[in-house]
């Protein structure tokens, strides 16, 4: 799971997704395109809406999208299409490229990007945090 700061988004999309498939057999990770926060916890606003829908994220670590996550990872989900160019530019061939989706192309919302919710209100988190459960909903039924 990637955005750009991975303290709002891709924090989210890791503690859903997770939540939702088989500990045992399916790793989640979370990154971001952009170094600004590493080492940092998520966001305050996204560490209280996961909690309120019983999901604990502040263990998690900001890091920074790297080359290597084409080797480890089979998916790569980006929230925006920033993101999508941003990973896609450092895939080294096509079968590295093709791992990358957007998160909300598993879902028919109406819109195809997850909004940085970084600069906004509360609400933009609780928003955020609804149309990711339903794209990691998708995925699980499909990984499960
Ligand atoms: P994220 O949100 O990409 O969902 O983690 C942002 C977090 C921080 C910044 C931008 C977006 N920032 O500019 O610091």
């Amino acid at each position: 799971m990637v955005c750009l700061g991975n303290i709002c988004r891709s924090p989210l999309a890791e503690g859903i997704l997770q939540s939702k498939v088989d500990a045992d057999s399916v790793f989640v990770d979370s990154a971001g395109t952009a170094g600004y926060h590493v080492g940092n916890p998520p966001d305050k606003r996204s560490i209280a809406v996961a909690r309120k829908y019983g999901l604990n994220i502040t263990h998690q670590k900001c890091r920074k999208f790297s080359e290597q996550d084409f080797t480890e990872f089979d998916l790569i989900y980006v929230m925006d299409r920033s993101n999508f160019s941003d990973v896609a530019s450092l895939a080294k061939n096509q079968e590295e490229a093709g791992k990358v989706k957007l998160l909300l192309s598993e879902v028919e919302l109406g819109i195809k990007e997850v909004p940085d919710p970084y600069y906004g209100g509360d609400d933009g988190f609780e928003n955020v945090y609804q149309m990711i459960d339903r794209a990691c909903e998708a995925i699980a039924k499909k990984l499960n």
